[in-house]
């Protein structure tokens, strides 16, 4: 089967408009030539380059015409035959650019963090409504293999009621090699929106999805190894849950030796994963028991396949989403409550 043909019999597969064509937009564009829901149709980029190296990674083209290209969302919107848009640019950019979508009658999937305020979310939210399309956003992290797993024995209930997590998530510091996360607007707050927003609304929302939906939280952050940028790079998140259960949020950018891993306890027992290992083991406190090893697949692209394929038979088939704009929303309520826990030096009471 070729790429713009789907895998129900009779429905032709999905044709999206990608805006942004760094790293996550390379890899969505990467991603997409492997499934038959949805297809790269055009691409946007201000950066023409960039544009130009995201068609040439989505493989042999859909219908045998090679996804245009733009160097202006107008230009790209403007396509009656694309229904459907992707935004993958800087954070601080995203609600301009969703609302703009939005407005032109498309589709739209949001990369994380959905916005940096809560007030810009709800904007967007209202705008979905009021326009009557469909808005997601990507909170991939939770879809990804080892953190499904996680999730999957929490929901069969291996623990028990989930009532202390423990999660720490910290990239490999290194210095002087800017990496593919060195463009210049990762440097700045204003950008950003910080470390929480840039990286660690992932986290937030495994937290909600292991633990339910939080009451309160105090935060701590400090910035100790990074000069060049003008937020912290290591943050303590200590979270109240509405079920009564405690969590703990170690994030940031502090440590050497990166790292993706956590422990969730419940009456029954605990269950530990370890992302950089690939690794997925629980324990449960009856007498004798012993660690078991929960074999996980490498992901290798699996948890971006999820939520594009999600999208598109959301658009096209009304299937309920994976993730919903309500938890973008939710993941940015948490970074913006802990910034403020910890300029405030107070705890944060988490509102509906
Ligand atoms: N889900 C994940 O795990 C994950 C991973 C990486 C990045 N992201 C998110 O994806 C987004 C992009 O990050 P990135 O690493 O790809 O950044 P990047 O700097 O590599 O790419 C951003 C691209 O957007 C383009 N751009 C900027 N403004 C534009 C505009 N107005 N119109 C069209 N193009 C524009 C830039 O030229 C650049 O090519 C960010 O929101 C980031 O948080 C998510």
């Amino acid at each position: 089967m070729s790429r713009g043909q789907s895998g129900s019999a009779g429905d032709a597969a999905l044709p999206v408009g990608l805006i942004g064509c760094g790293n996550m937009g390379t890899s969505y564009a990467k991603q997409m030539a492997a499934l038959s829901e949805l297809y790269l149709a055009a691409v946007c980029d201000v950066d023409e380059a960039k544009a130009r190296a995201a068609v040439a990674v989505a493989g042999a083209p859909a219908d045998g015409r090679p996804p245009r290209a733009f160097s202006r969302i107008e230009e790209l919107l403007a396509q009656a035959d694309i229904p459907a848009v992707l935004v993958a640019t800087p954070n601080v950019t995203h609600k301009e650019i969703v609302l703009q979508a939005l407005q032109a009658g498309k589709d739209v999937f949001c990369e994380k963090p959905m916005a940096l305020t809560v007030a810009d979310c709800d904007e967007m939210i209202a705008a979905a409504r009021r326009s009557g399309r469909k808005l997601m956003v990507g909170q991939v992290l939770r879809l990804m293999t080892v953190y499904a797993t996680v999730r999957r024995l929490v929901a069969e209930g291996t623990i028990g009621t989930p009532q202390v997590i423990r999660v720490l998530r910290s990239s490999g510091r290194t210095v002087g090699q800017p990496g593919p996360f060195g463009a210049s607007w990762r440097a700045k707050r204003e950008h950003t929106g910080g470390i929480l927003f840039e990286v660690h609304v992932h986290e937030f929302d495994l937290l909600r999805s292991l633990m339910g939906e939080v009451a309160e939280v105090m935060a701590m952050a400090d910035n100790f190894f990074h000069p060049q940028r003008d937020y912290e790079d290591h943050v303590v998140v200590t979270l109240r849950f509405r079920s009564g259960g405690l969590g703990v949020l170690e994030a940031g950018g502090a440590h050497a030796i990166g790292s993706s891993e956590g422990i969730v306890s419940g009456e029954k027992g605990s269950i530990a994963y370890n992302a950089s290992r690939n690794s997925v083991a629980y324990r449960l406190v009856e007498p004798g028991s012993e660690v078991v090893e929960v074999p996980v697949e490498r992901d290798a692209g699996h948890g971006i396949q999820s939520e594009l394929s999600s999208f598109a038979r959301w658009v096209q088939h009304g299937e309920p989403p994976v993730v919903t704009a309500e938890d973008g929303r939710r993941a940015v309520q948490l970074a913006e409550a802990a910034y403020r826990s910890a300029r405030d030096k107070k705890a944060i009471q988490i509102d509906e």
